[in-house]
Order: C-alpha cells, then structure tokens, then sequence
C-alpha cells in the first residue's frame, strides 16, 4: 500500500519576519500575486532573521526547495515565517514559509516555502565568519 502524503503542517514554524498586505501592483497575468513579488518577500524576511543571527550585513546565495502551493490574491494577508536550520562558518540556512489569510476569513493557508541560505560578510562584501 503506498505511504499515505505528509499533511502540510497545521501551523507555522518559525517567527514572524515580515508581514504586509497583497497589492494590485504586485499581480501576474491571472490576476493573481506575481510569484516573483512573494518571493522577494521572502528573501528579505530570511535576510532579517540572519541579521540578527550574524549581527552584520548579508547576502544570499542560494535559494533552494522552492514551492508555490497556492495563489494569493489581492488584499491577502501574507506573513512570512523564519527558521533557522544551521550555520556554516560564515553561512546561515534558513527555512522561509509564507501563509496568507483572507480579508473576510480567518482561515491561515500556507503559500509558499523554500530554503534560503545567506552569507555573512564585511564592510568589503567579502565572507565574515558568523559571530555566535
Ligand atoms: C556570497 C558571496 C559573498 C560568497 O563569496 P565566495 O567568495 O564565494 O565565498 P565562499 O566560497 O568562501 O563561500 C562562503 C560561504 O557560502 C557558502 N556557499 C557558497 N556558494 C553557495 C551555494 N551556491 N549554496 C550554498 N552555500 C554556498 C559556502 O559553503 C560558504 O559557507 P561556510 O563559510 O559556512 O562554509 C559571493 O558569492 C557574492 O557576493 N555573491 C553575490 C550575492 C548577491 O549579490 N546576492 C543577491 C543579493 S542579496
């Protein structure tokens, strides 16, 4: 018999980092939320939780395990939530969801999520390690 799916998680992990409301300007084609536009949500909520965590500027380098499970509309609620997977010598993995919650509803649903990693650097752009 195969392996019943994993359930998406019920609630969000992580901490709150980011959240703004879905706007017109920020629509595809469809109508719906531009992928690109939550994305870059996203990197920024992820680049707030490594600041903090490396206490400098960052940058990412990557961006892995990417998926859009669902359309946001306009008007949507869309917060994104960070966790903190692991840190290298001078980079950070951070795992990213973004959740949206309907104006009219209180229903949260998972959108989006995907694994950021970020680097620590120093005034010259160059790789710092990460002070813990
Ligand atoms: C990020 C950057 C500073 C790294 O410089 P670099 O000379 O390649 O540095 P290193 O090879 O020493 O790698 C630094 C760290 O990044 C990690 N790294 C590098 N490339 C990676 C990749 N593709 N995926 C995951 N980690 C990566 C390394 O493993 C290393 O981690 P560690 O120190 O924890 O072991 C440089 O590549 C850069 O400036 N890239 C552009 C970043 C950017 O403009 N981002 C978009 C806007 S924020």
């Amino acid at each position: 018999m195969p392996e019943p799916a994993t359930p998406p998680p019920a609630a969000p992990t992580g901490e709150v980092v980011i959240r703004t409301l879905a706007m017109p300007a920020d629509t595809n084609a469809n109508g719906d939320i531009f992928g690109g536009w939550l994305l870059s949500q996203m990197d920024l909520g992820g680049a707030i939780l490594a600041r903090s965590m490396a206490r400098s500027r960052v940058v990412t380098v990557a961006i892995d395990s990417m998926s859009f499970l669902r359309a946001v509309g306009v008007g949507d609620l869309v917060t994104c939530y960070a966790k903190l997977l692991g840190v290298g010598r001078t980079s950070m993995r951070i795992h990213v969801e973004a959740w949206t919650q309907h104006f009219a509803e209180g229903t949260l649903w998972r959108v989006t999520e995907g694994t950021f990693t970020y680097v620590a650097i120093d005034d010259a752009g160059k790789p710092q390690p990460v002070k813990r």
